[in-house]
Order: structure tokens, then C-alpha cells, then sequence
């Protein structure tokens, strides 16, 4: 990857077409995490061909894990002597570091790991994962370069999140499936990626149950085994290919990421007037007229904050006035700028708009926009800031009169799988230009 590369597009008019999405970002590299558990090896198979999967594979390798990928295929083989630091050339990558402190308390029981990255859009503070370690009895410290924790055995404990985190969910199951004694986590995320995480830990052997009110309830074990799973399709791709359809009036039929994955989308999409056709292998969405909308992003099941980006630009072609409101990162809007300079008229508010009040009400955060759609856009030159974003640069570019040259593609070759490739399937006109 060349990090610099720039993406130039010509629009073509309506995109049509297929497109197949793999496994999901978001829970393939916290499974490559959770195989550090295991006394054997374990696999994954649907990875997407993503930076992600290559960071987090790097990260193993380090700590002594032996990790091999070919094709679709992920195996990691944690059966070494690990060692219990991730090194400081992977600070600010991803967010995965973090999730590496619960395993190796077990495997190691003394822990460093650098400070995590992921996208700039917000403050995405660590306290909930450094709170629940303490809760299970490991001492953690947090530095300057990054968070220290040991432990000589993690014991069961009540913990409750501030909020549903999905980081912080992840953390607690990791640490708990073998801790001794029980763990009772509330106000849990209970995002489908996590829900696939707590399913492949019981496949490992793990006690873990979900109870009503968002509470998983954890048995701690002795020891898990390797396990072998499909990662579910991404539900984030899957959103963003069917809205590269709509914004430019064409139509896309998405392969690979089931329904029940996509229904706050599917629902949100309807009252914006788009008609779906779904079946067990592929959902396709069309519109002859779109409607303007009112969202809230919310922890799952609601709108999900990572669908937000991509809905912005079908409401700059949606005739009136749209509302989003983000609760979930309170700076996840740094990218209308680009989009304003394309010609869209978007206002940001940092009043919470649409809805009842968030946390971030009284935050000085601008997480709020009005949109006025139906106006033109005309291409631009941009830089693109993280993955969500960038690809809401894609599409509207795709949207847009005249070309347009995006910076920084390397954003969007961490979190999808082969997007140039799918863009292109679809009739788009990119050129790759190297950095
Ligand atoms: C995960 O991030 C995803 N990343 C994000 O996707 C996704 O947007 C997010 O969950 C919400 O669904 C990965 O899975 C790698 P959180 P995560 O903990 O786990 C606050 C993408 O584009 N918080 O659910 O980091 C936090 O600041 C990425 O693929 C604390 O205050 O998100 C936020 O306001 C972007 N303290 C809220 O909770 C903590 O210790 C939700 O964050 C942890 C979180």
C-alpha cells in the first residue's frame, strides 16, 4: 500500500451492477484476537482482503503466534511461548492493541501495548477497557506510550459499561471466558459483530450467555481450544454499495451480507422511498425518487453510526431537508467539508437535532447537520480522512458533474475489501495514481 495514492474519477452516471462483500472488518481481526485463547489453532474463513487483517496478523506474529492467509482463509496458531508486548511500531494502526490485554493476561500475565489508533472521530478514550481489567483484578497503568497491565489470574466480576461500547464488550469477553469464576456484564453492545465474537468463544468452549437487558453472563473456564468460522458478511460495505446504487439513480445488487444484518438500513432506505429486492444471496435497492430524512445514529439495533456517512450524501439527493444526528462519536463530520466544497448545502450544528438530547449535548462537538438536498454536486479535489468517510467521497463523487481527485486512498484499502475493483464492476471510471 502507497500511501499516498490518489483515486481519480470520472462519473459516469448511474452505477449498475454486482457486488460481493466478504466478511466483516469489524469482527475478523477481534476472532484472529480471540485465537490467542485457544490451546490450538483456530480459523477464520470469508477475511476480507483488507490493511486491517495484515496489521493485526503483523501484531501476532510479534507477540510469537504463527498466523498464515491465503485466499479467504486466516489461521493463527497461538501454541508458541508468546511474549507479552505488541510493539511500539504498531501504535496508532488500529484499535486492536487493546483487545490483546485480556488474552495475554492469561497467556502471558504481564502485558504491553502501544496506544491505539483508528479513525479521528472523536476522543475514543480506552477507560472502559482499562475499568473492566481492574474489575477482574489486573492491575493496569496507562503511559505515555501506551497501557501496561498484570495479573496473576483474572477473577469473575460485575461490571457495567457508561455505555454500550463495542470495544469495551469485546474486552470483557475476552478477559472473562477465562477468568475464574463469573462475570456479569451490563449494558453490553450487542452489535452483530460482538454477538459473532461471544458465539465463536463458545465454539472455543466458552461459557457465555446473553440474557435479556443487555447483559451477557460469562462462566469463566479452564482452558478453550481452537475453533473454525465463517465471518459474517459486512454490513457496513454491504450499506455503502447499495447507497453508491441510489445516490446516482442507478442500481445495486449486494451478494454476501444477510438481511437481518441490514434492517434499521433496509427500514431507514424504505422511507426514503427506496424499493429492495431481497433473497437469501443478494438484497438490490432502487429508487425513482428520493425522500429526505430524519436520523439518529445509535448503538445497534438502531442506525448505525457507520452508515451515517454514506446516508449524508443520499440526502444531498434527496429533494428537502434531511436531519442527522450522530450520538455515537461526537466528531464524526469532519469530512463535509469536502463535501460543501462540492456544492452541497449542509450546516453543522452542535445542538442535538431530530431527536432527544445525547451525551454530547453540552459537549462544544458539532454532531449535528442539516441537509438541503437536490442541489447539484461538481467534483472536487480532497484529502480523505478515514475509512467511512473517504468512501463517502467515493460516492459522491460517483454523484457528481466533472472529475474528481481523491487523496489518500490508503484509508479505504484498510477497511474494504478490493474497492477499486468493486467501484469499477460497477461501471465507475477510477484511475489508481501511485504516491
Ligand atoms: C467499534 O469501535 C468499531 N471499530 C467502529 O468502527 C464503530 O464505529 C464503533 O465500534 C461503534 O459501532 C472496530 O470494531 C475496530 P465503541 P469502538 O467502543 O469499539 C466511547 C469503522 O469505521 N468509549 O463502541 O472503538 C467512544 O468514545 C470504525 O469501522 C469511551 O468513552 O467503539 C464512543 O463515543 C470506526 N471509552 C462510544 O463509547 C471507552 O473506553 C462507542 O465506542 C470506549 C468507548
Amino acid at each position: 500500500m502507497t500511501s499516498s495514492a490518489a483515486w481519480r474519477i470520472e462519473p459516469v452516471g448511474p452505477l449498475f451492477g454486482d457486488v460481493s462483500v466478504r466478511g466483516s472488518k469489524n469482527a475478523v481481526t477481534k476472532h484472529m484476537v480471540a485465537a490467542l485463547l485457544g490451546d490450538t489453532p483456530s480459523q477464520v474463513t470469508n477475511a476480507p482482503q483488507i490493511g486491517d487483517v495484515e496489521i493485526t496478523a503483523g501484531m501476532l506474529r510479534a507477540l510469537g503466534a504463527e498466523v498464515a492467509i491465503a485466499e479467504d482463509a486466516v489461521v493463527v496458531d497461538p501454541q508458541a511461548d508468546l511474549v507479552g508486548e505488541v510493539p511500539v511500531s504498531f501504535t496508532g494502526l488500529n484499535r486492536i492493541p487493546i483487545l490483546m490485554l485480556g488474552p495475554l493476561l492469561h497467556r502471558v500475565g504481564h502485558v504491553t501495548v502501544p496506544l491505539v489508533g483508528g479513525d479521528r472521530i472523536g476522543a475514543r478514550p480506552v477507560d472502559f477497557h482499562v475499568s473492566a481489567l481492574r474489575a477482574l483484578g489486573a492491575e493496569v497503568e496507562t503511559t505515555a506510550e501506551g497501557v501496561e497491565a498484570k495479573a496473576a489470574r483474572l477473577r469473575g466480576a460485575r461490571i457495567r459499561l457508561p455505555y454500550p461500547s463495542v470495544g469495551g464488550t469485546e474486552t470483557v469477553l475476552l478477559s472473562a471466558a477465562l477468568a475464574e469464576g463469573r462475570t456479569v456484564l451490563e449494558n453490553s453492545a450487542i452489535e452483530p459483530e460482538v454477538i459473532e465474537l461471544a458465539l465463536f468463544l463458545q465454539r472455543m468452549g466458552a461459557r457465555i450467555e446473553l440474557r435479556p437487558d443487555r447483559r451477557f453472563v460469562i462462566e469463566g473456564v479452564e482452558r478453550l481450544s481452537g475453533a473454525s468460522h465463517r465471518i459474517g458478511g459486512d454490513r457496513i460495505e454491504a450499506f455503502s454499495y447499495l447507497i453508491a446504487g441510489l445516490a446516482t439513480g442507478g442500481r445495486v445488487r449486494v451478494y454476501g451480507c444477510a438481511q437481518d444484518r441490514l434492517v434499521t438500513a433496509i427500514s431507514t432506505l424504505h422511507r426514503m422511498g427506496a424499493r429492495f429486492e431481497i433473497t437469501d444471496d443478494w438484497i438490490e435497492a432502487r429508487a425513482d425518487k428520493l425522500e429526505p430524512a430524519v436520523v439518529q445514529t445509535h448503538p445497534h439495533p438502531g442506525f448505525m453510526t457507520d452508515w451515517q456517512s454514506p446516508l449524508v450524501v443520499l440526502c444531498t439527493q434527496a429533494d428537502g431537508m434531511s436531519v442527522v444526528h450522530e450520538t455515537v462519536f461526537e466528531d464524526r463530520f469532519a469530512y463535509i467539508d469536502a463535501l460543501q466544497a462540492m456544492g452541497a448545502e449542509i450546516e453543522l450544528f452542535d445542538a442535538c437535532l431530530g431527536g432527544p438530547g445525547c451525551r454530547f449535548h453540552e459537549a462544544d462537538a458539532r454532531h449535528s447537520v442539516v441537509i438541503r438536498g437536490g442541489r447539484p454536486l461538481h467534483g472536487v479535489e480532497a484529502t480523505i480522512p478515514d475509512i467511512r468517510a473517504g468512501f463517502a467521497y467515493v460516492i459522491a463523487a460517483a454523484a457528481a458533474e466533472g472529475s474528481s481527485l481523491l487523496h489518500d486512498v490508503h484509508h479505504l484499502e484498510r477497511g474494504y475489501s478490493r474497492p477499486f475493483e468493486s467501484f469499477a464492476g460497477l461501471g465507475l471510471q477510477i484511475t489508481r495514481i501511485a504516491g
